[in-house]
């Protein structure tokens, strides 16, 4: 993990694309930052003003509940001006284009953007349309920045050091977003990961991003500190039925079940949501004082407030 001098060090970014830009200081910054946020959640009154005047819209042309929520939760807690724009609802649907669309916005004198697309890439060419900073909320399969800082914030809450902590992350690998910012954020800042799942759902020469392979749960849950399960992205495959046998069967192979906690004592359980219960895990697991995934939400709030701080200018308080 290369850190620099906290004297020589200041955080420059623009926008938040995707951790493959961020430098494992900007990761530790925006986590450190992340914590004072996290504070201020717990105080009566959870607000802190300092975007007052500032306007962001939320563009979300993909389904989201926890996402969508908590950028806008956070931006209101920090006193913004927010518009959403939600495709569903929109003029997308009489054919105006995402270009015309983002142009007609940014007439709007918008500051930033937060967007989720179902085309990897999308935030990255709304920096080359307007001026604002741009946040990804998730690109189709390719990055989702946000949730993998919530992920780290909420594993450091658990133990702050994060070089040399196992992580397991269990599911569809080829397919999520979360997995891919995951890995990419963690082995920057030294953590030791393990990605597990049936091989029809494992990405070719995966082990070139820095982590290891396992096709066993078993041995997985018995290595690992935290163990992530990701949901099967069902919208993003076409003939689920060749991927894998049934919903039962993958259960089956790779659901952690309260066996699991009994057996191995000490890892804790995270899941960025949406939960299939009875698939990933057994009910009860999702429930237990062994997961965290609770905590991951109010996390978000936080990561994200210290996110929208930080890319308007904000100096670490
Ligand atoms: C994830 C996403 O949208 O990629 N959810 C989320 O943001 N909380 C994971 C998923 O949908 O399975």
């Amino acid at each position: 993990m290369m850190m620099s001098n906290p004297d020589s060090y200041s955080f420059s970014q623009k926008h938040l694309l995707g951790l493959a830009d961020y430098s494992a200081d900007d990761i530790m910054h925006v986590l450190e930052q992340a914590k004072t946020f996290r504070e201020v959640l717990d105080r009566p009154v959870p607000k802190i003003p300092t975007l007052r005047d500032k306007t962001i819209v939320n563009l979300f042309y993909e389904n989201s509940t926890r996402t969508r929520l908590s950028f806008e939760l956070a931006q209101k807690r920090m006193g913004a001006d927010v518009v959403n724009f939600s495709a569903s609802t929109s003029s997308t649907r009489k054919g105006e284009s995402l270009k015309d669309t983002i142009r007609n916005i940014s007439s709007m004198k918008i500051d930033m953007v937060v967007a989720r697309h179902q085309s990897p890439g999308v935030p990255q060419f709304l920096t080359r349309c307007v001026d604002a900073s741009i946040i990804n909320a998730g690109d189709g399969a390719h990055e989702h920045p946000t949730q993998a800082l919530l992920d780290m914030f909420t594993m450091r809450q658990i133990d702050p050091k994060l070089k040399g902590k196992k992580i397991a992350i269990i599911g569809d690998i080829s397919h999520s977003r979360v997995v891919r910012s995951n890995i990419v954020g963690l082995t920057k800042v030294g953590a030791e990961v393990v990605v597990c799942g049936p091989k029809s759902l494992m990405p070719f020469a995966v082990e070139s991003l820095g982590v290891n392979v396992s096709y066993n749960l078993e041995e997985t849950l018995a290595w690992c500190d935290i163990a992530m399960a990701l949901r099967i992205q069902m919208e993003r495959i076409d003939g689920p039925a060749d991927l894998f046998p049934s919903l039962r069967e993958y259960h089956e192979r790779f659901g952690i079940k309260m066996s699991h906690l009994e057996k191995y004592p000490d890892f804790k359980v995270m899941h960025p949501g949406p939960i299939n219960r009875g698939v990933e895990m057994e009910s009860d697991v999702a429930d237990s004082d062994r997961a965290v995934i609770l905590d991951q939400v109010t996390n978000g709030l936080a990561v994200r407030m210290a996110v929208l701080y930080l890319l308007s200018g904000g100096k670490r308080i």
